[in-house]
């Protein structure tokens, strides 16, 4: 695409935000679907500074990252409800130097978890009290799920199943339990510490679904631990790939090219 007089400009703002794979994901989709826009990096350290700066040259959409999630809330000028809920933007929708506030990680966290199984009455496991634990939290509670939740600190794990009307159990003693579908939310089993997992094996049994938001490795040992008991699974690239095509989508209004934005993700993210 030549940029010209008429190009559209859309960024993502954090700090680092030089690793981002958001501009070769945005840019090929716009290309590939012939868009006049084109999307870069801004690394950000006064975030009202920056939303004004936005504002007042037209920018028209921005992916907001570490460590601004948070801050830029304030700033905004209107809000969506869940990413109220969730306490967290991961997208601003500027329209006339007005900014709305979304968050999409909790989209594509449902997005990817319903190619692995229902959501509405099920019962789905979560582990962690994170920032990526209150995204998918609310979302779950969006689609209708019962929330088991976990996490290694009682009292962090405690406040967030209370927000979300979820039962809390240590994570000491999930392996007797039953669910539809688990997700990991934390960093265990991350690049180097593979040979961990949050989970024992064991509980895999009583699972159907398994969902990984840790995307290096791709398989995690949880992921094989969990295919190894029959369990259908997810690999956590998805989250990060959806959750893209959920801000496509809102800035363009128009159907996002999933296989052609997978395709760039997935082969940045081997590299
Ligand atoms: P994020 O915003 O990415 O979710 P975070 O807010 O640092 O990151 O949350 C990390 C989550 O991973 C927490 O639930 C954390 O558990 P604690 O609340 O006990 O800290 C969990 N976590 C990180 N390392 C862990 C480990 N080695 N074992 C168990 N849980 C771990």
């Amino acid at each position: 695409m030549q940029i010209d007089g008429k190009t559209r400009l859309y960024g993502i703002m954090g700090k680092p935000v030089t690793h981002s794979l958001s501009p070769s994901m945005h840019n090929t989709a716009f290309d590939h679907i012939g868009l006049n826009c084109v999307y870069v990096a801004f690394e950000v350290e006064e975030v009202a500074q920056a939303l004004d700066g936005f504002r007042a040259i037209g920018v028209r959409g921005v992916s907001v990252t570490i460590p601004h999630k948070q801050a830029v809330i304030e700033h905004l000028d209107a809000i969506d409800p869940v990413a109220e809920k969730i306490g967290a933007v991961n997208t601003l929708v500027i329209n006339d130097r007005h900014i709305q506030g979304a968050n999409t990680d909790w989209i594509g966290a449902m997005q990817a978890l319903k190619t692995i199984t229902e959501l509405d009455g099920k019962t789905v496991m979560v582990i962690g009290a994170g920032g990526s634990a209150r995204a998918i939290g609310f979302g779950l509670r969006e689609k209708g799920a019962k929330i088991l939740l976990s996490n290694r600190t009682l009292s962090r794990g405690q406040a967030l199943a209370e927000e979300l009307g979820a039962d809390f159990i240590p994570l000491t003693e999930v392996a007797g339990l039953r669910a539809d579908a688990l997700v990991n939310t934390t960093s265990v089993g991350m690049t180097p510490n593979v040979d961990d997992s949050p989970v024992p094996a064991t509980l895999l049994e009583n699972v159907a679904a398994v969902m990984d938001i840790v995307y290096s490795p791709v398989e995690t040992r949880l992921l094989r631990e969990a295919k190894q008991a029959g369990c259908r699974t997810i690999d956590g690239r998805y989250m990060l790939l959806y959750q893209g095509v959920a801000q496509f989508e809102l800035w363009t209004g128009q159907k996002a090219p999933v296989d052609v934005m997978r395709t760039v993700l997935f082969s940045r993210l081997s590299q």
